[in-house]
């Protein structure tokens, strides 16, 4: 089958990373390789190209796609264990990193998945199907109350949750909810008439609180960013694409405590944290689509791009 995602946000991609002849760039979402494809032709014919997925079908999909050979490493697995797989990779260091966060097109449009709440089939949302990790029927099946409405509050940021997660309780009391259009109606009938009419689809907010519970998105993301600065060399950047305002927080925090200096208190005459900076921070804003990217791919509407650079 065809895997067919465009890029976002393409052009700035380039720009804040600046592949050049010789670099090592790891991807750490490869997704359709759509950005990889283009930093391998910038970094050819002597930089090394490393491509990280956690979904077979994304891996599969790049190596159709990318020039493969000693220039190009592909490697299953998540970016939170970056460490291990860029050493279990041999790689020596790193120019440039790229995070283009969350799920891509065919993960949303290829059916089965799971993740979206435009079809009805089994709840799992699993970005690596392969792994033994919980799904999200398991989770909607058997976490408590309080832990439904917490995450359904924090992670989908939904002002019903704790409705929500009262009405799965007491439908799953019947018997187990087991697909994607269960959730719909069970998320629909507890949010009332009035609210459902505002903020897009009703069922959106609670299905993106358990994909990033499933996928351990926000942890992933603070450690994979972590694992990162520690590779750059000097002057090595690291560019990241988030789609939700969770995701950019996490993105904005963490590059501004490694861009912070000193912590001591002002009344301390004397340095004595030792914090240095190790990022310069390259976007203040945050970088988005223009109008004309959004028409042509909507899915671009709530990209955000930051940048920074190893001191
Ligand atoms: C938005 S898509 C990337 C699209 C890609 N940049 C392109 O141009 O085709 C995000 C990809 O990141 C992968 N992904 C998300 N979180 C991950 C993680 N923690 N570790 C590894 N891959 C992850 C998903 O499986 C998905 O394929």
């Amino acid at each position: 089958m065809e895997y067919r995602h465009i890029p976002v946000l393409p052009a700035e991609v380039t720009q804040h990373l600046s592949p050049h002849d010789g670099a090592i760039i790891v991807d750490c979402t490869l997704g359709g390789a759509g950005h990889a494809k283009r930093i391998a032709e910038l970094i050819a014919p002597t930089g090394i190209l490393v491509g990280i997925d956690q979904d077979d079908a994304a891996l599969a999909a790049a190596r159709d796609i990318l020039p493969l050979g000693r220039q190009t490493i592909l490697i299953k697995g998540n970016f939170a264990d970056l460490d291990r797989l860029l050493v279990d990779a041999g790689v020596p260091y790193v120019d440039g990193f790229l995070f283009d966060l969350g799920v891509s097109s065919p993960q949303l449009d290829v059916g089965g998945r799971g993740f979206t709440y435009q079809e009805d089939v089994p709840l799992d949302m699993r970005m690596d199907t392969s792994s033994s990790q919980p799904t999200a029927a398991d989770i909607i099946n058997t976490y408590s109350e309080t832990q439904l409405t917490h995450i359904i509050r924090e992670y989908g940021e939904e002002r019903w949750a704790s409705r929500i997660a009262a009405f799965i309780v007491a439908a799953r009391a019947h018997h187990p909810i087991t697909t994607t259009g269960e959730l719909v109606e069970i998320v629909k009938a507890a949010i009332p008439a009035g609210a459902r009419r505002e903020g897009g689809h009703p069922a959106r907010r609670s299905f993106q609180a358990l994909r990033i519970e499933v996928n351990h998105e926000l942890e992933a993301l603070e450690r994979g960013l972590d694992a990162a600065i520690r590779w750059l060399v000097p002057e090595g950047r690291i560019v990241v694409i988030s789609y939700h305002s969770l995701e950019d927080r996490v993105v904005k925090r963490v590059f501004a405590e490694h861009a912070q200096g000193c912590v001591c208190p002002p009344d301390v005459p004397v340095c004595t944290c030792g914090h240095v900076p190790v990022l310069r921070i390259i976007t203040r804003r945050p970088v988005v689509p223009t109008e004309q990217e959004i028409a042509q791919n909507p899915r671009s509407r709530s990209a955000k791009l930051r940048s920074a650079e190893k001191i």
